[in-house]
């Protein structure tokens, strides 16, 4: 029968895997399992291990976790094939690792070794049998997903693994961990600790994983009620941050009636420019952006007038929200500059997104300056937060998390995507820019008709952790991509590298 087939694990060529999945466009039944077997965390892992979460979530309507359990999922994948790293590293020394003695000795080169020949270790995982097997399985109302791996494990590691899920339900927020594993020499654990204040924040409840170990086999189960709604009572942990954006000043008048007078029918580039003359800042704000990567054409520009001819005087109107929130923003926020610099080339790269997508002209101004604007949240947060942020980038960055938004959430009780909306709103800035700010790490959350302007400015982002090294191209949702008319990974690569290449060269 179909059922008994569709548990039946063969290699699928496509997915590069041995899987029952027939084809990753595959219709989600209710209690129809989906597995899929592997041997190290590679590539072809990583690539159906998202497209397969990205189609439940978005099916079960639930795909505000995915930041949250993709974390949790990556840990728990790396940690399955370690312990089997571990196996074959004692069962290669003929040691006993269940022997107390033998454990303790042969741990600590395993460490070393482990880190300096990973690759070469994994690589000897499939020959020895040693595998992974990650499934997912949901009914009427719950959603699992287990991650297993095929060896026990040894009392003290599961000692150790309690203690710390013990552990992590004491801990109010995630800066509380991160002061706590400062002291722990290892670092061991704070991924799994994360994970669990993730997942509890994302309003999985107090236990949102199971721990389980039997013979031959060893599994993490999470589950996922489908009634879940995020909390909101880490919004009181945001007091200080959002007294902040209370204490913001109202828009720049002096700007918005610039932006007024573009509106009439009869203005004319004078006009603008002399108004403009009028702020000295304003003026030299204008021409250097007329200048940079995203509007340069040819020659320098010297002259406002000219400068303004370049830009285009309805794009200049859209470009003086984020000019106006400069103004404000530049002497009081120690981390602007990185962070403008950065949005810079999101601008620069959401353009050329955006001349893929042929989107008409007005669109394509919006479009520029939401990129622009989209991380003034991070603006805010990492100035007034620098020392937790820090924390949070350095861990989300060397685990290859594109965004770290669920551990914001975790530490702070507000992401930097929700407070970037907040200031938008504050401003009276138009809805797409709103949007833009809330939904740039959570392309897939947002409404149809903003995905012209939020699709583009989340790939320009990934292509800024990527050329970094930050993230991997794996994770970008496809339906993104094809939204943007690129139609796979592989073409999604080789766009961003040419323009990579274009911006440098600027
Ligand atoms: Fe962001
Ligand atoms: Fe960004």
């Amino acid at each position: 029968m179909a059922t008994e087939k569709s548990t039946e694990l063969v290699f699928n060529p496509k997915l590069n895997l041995v899987t029952n999945i027939p084809d990753i466009q595959f219709e989600i039944q209710a209690n129809v399992p989906y597995h899929f077997k592997f041997f190290n965390h590679n590539e072809d892992c990583e690539s159906t291990l998202v497209q397969v979460l990205d189609r439940f979530l978005l099916h079960l309507d639930i795909i505000f976790l995915r930041d949250s359990l993709l974390a949790a999922l990556r840990e728990s994948i790396t940690n399955a094939v370690k312990a089997n790293s571990k196996r074959l590293y004692f069962k290669l020394a003929n040691a006993n690792i269940n022997d107390e003695s033998d454990y303790k000795e042969k741990m600590n080169s395993f460490k070393t070794d482990y880190l300096r020949n990973r690759t070469e270790f994994e690589s000897k995982l499939e020959a020895n049998g040693y595998q992974v097997v990650v499934s997912f399985i949901h009914g009427k109302d719950f959603l699992k997903i287990r991650v297993m791996n095929n060896t026990s494990i040894a009392k003290e590691e599961a000692n150790r693994i309690k203690t710390r899920i013990e552990k992590s339900k004491l801990y109010n927020d995630l800066s509380e961990a991160f002061m706590d594993s400062a002291d722990d020499t290892e670092g061991a654990g704070l991924g799994l600790i994360m994970t669990f204040l993730m997942l509890k924040n994302d309003g999985l409840g107090s236990n949102p994983f199971r721990f389980e170990s039997a013979e031959n086999k060893t599994m993490i189960t999470f589950d996922i009620p489908l009634k879940v709604t995020q909390s909101n009572f880490q919004l009181q942990k945001a007091d200080t941050i959002l007294k902040e954006i209370d204490n913001l000043p109202t828009f720049p008048k002096a700007i918005s009636d610039i932006q007024s007078a573009i509106d009439k029918p009869n203005s004319s580039i004078q006009d603008i420019a002399e108004m403009i003359k009028r702020d000295i800042s304003l003026s030299a704000n204008i021409l250097r952006l007329s200048n940079s990567a995203s509007f340069r054409r040819g020659n320098k520009v010297e002259t406002l007038d000219r400068a303004i001819q370049m830009i285009g005087l309805k794009e200049l109107q859209s470009i003086l929200y984020s000019l106006g929130t400069k103004q404000i923003l530049e002497d009081k926020f120690p981390s602007f500059q990185y962070i403008w610099d950065k949005s810079n080339e999101s601008a620069f790269y959401a353009k050329l997104v955006g001349q893929k997508m042929n989107l008409s002209k007005e669109t394509m101004n919006s479009l520029v300056s939401a990129a622009l604007l989209h991380d003034i949240g991070e603006i805010i947060l990492l100035s007034i937060e620098k020392d937790k942020m820090g924390n949070i980038q350095n861990y989300s960055n060397s685990k290859e998390l594109s965004s770290a938004l669920s551990m914001e959430e975790s530490a702070f009780g507000i992401t930097h995507t929700k407070l970037g909306s907040m200031v938008s709103e504050k401003w009276q800035f138009p809805d797409l820019f709103t949007k833009a700010m809330e939904y740039h790490h959570r392309p897939l959350l947002v409404e149809d008709t903003y995905k012209n302007i939020v699709f583009p400015i989340y790939l320009s982002d990934m292509m800024i952790r990527i050329n970094l090294q930050e993230s991997k191209a794996s994770e970008i949702p496809i339906e993104v991509l094809k939204h943007c008319k690129i139609f796979s990974h592989s073409e999604f690569q080789s766009f961003r590298a040419r323009s990579q290449e274009l911006f440098s060269k600027d």
